[in-house]
């Protein structure tokens, strides 16, 4: 979550039994640092680094999340208009994984192209494949499910054909104060990929009806801020 999920907040949490803890999102190019600096502006947290600092900072975070927690996957969310510097990010000593940002919806990342926007592109399965070719660590696309006008199933398989390790999806709906489990039941149903499911998890009963998709993992955002689990993670 931006403007939150740092390494601080990440290694007070982690305890409560996650095993891959996400820093970021991350603006990682002019064209979304400057977006970002809009956001900030109109009162909304974001984490805002130039861009000669942001790439040793996630490191420095990494390095701080490893040295409490040597068992935990480090992934950073990233949002970039280009592969390039996602691929930089992929190469940071000790990230485990990096995440690619096709979910956020914030208008000023939208009409740079980014954000859930990259689900419209014709040449996603490239953006993606030049990242996953040219890093060390495993690759993770966060995607928001039922954007209008987007196939959710049609991108769920062009980041499988792209090699992507994760499919980490917001599987939230218009309306429905849940997430859409029928749509994550396809999902999983006509996919290999790893698919992490996300979007109220807020209660075990929620975790349940999760894991009754056939997803991998399971991610939390909100119930983690707000301190409200009514379970242990790893219990799960
Ligand atoms: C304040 C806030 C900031 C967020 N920032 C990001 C972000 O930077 N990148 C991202 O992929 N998702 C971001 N999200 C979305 C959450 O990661 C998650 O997908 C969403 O809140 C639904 O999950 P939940 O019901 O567990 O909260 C953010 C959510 C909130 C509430």
């Amino acid at each position: 979550m931006a403007g939150i999920t740092d390494s601080t907040f990440l290694n007070k949490v982690i305890p409560y039994g996650f095993d891959v803890a996400t820093l970021g999102g991350y603006s990682l190019d002019a064209p979304t640092i400057e977006a970002s600096n809009k956001i900030i502006q109109r009162g909304r947290k974001e984490f805002h680094f130039p861009l000669d600092e942001i790439f040793s900072h996630i490191e420095k975070e990494v390095a701080s999340i490893k040295s409490m927690h040597k068992d935990v996957k480090v992934s950073a969310n990233v949002r970039s208009t280009t592969p390039q510097p996602i691929i930089e990010v992929g190469k940071i000593n000790g990230l485990d994984i990096v995440e690619i940002n096709c979910h956020c919806r914030q208008e000023e990342i939208i009409a740079i192209g980014c954000g859930q926007e990259m689900l419209k592109r014709d040449d996603l399965g490239n953006f993606i494949s030049k990242i996953v070719n040219n890093v060390d660590c495993e690759v993770s696309v966060k995607i928001r499910a039922n954007v209008d006008g987007v196939n959710t199933l049609d991108i769920a398989k062009i980041i499988e054909d792209a090699g992507a390790d994760y499919l980490h999806i917001d599987a939230m709906k218009k309306g429905v104060f849940d997430a859409d489990y029928n749509l994550l039941k396809s999902v999983c149903d006509c996919s290999d990929i790893k698919v992490i499911g996300n979007n109220s998890v807020n209660s075990s009963e929620n975790v349940k009806k999760m894991i009754n998709t056939g997803v991998y993992g399971f991610s939390i955002a909100r119930a983690v801020i707000s301190g409200n689990l009514d379970f242990n993670i790893a219990n799960f």
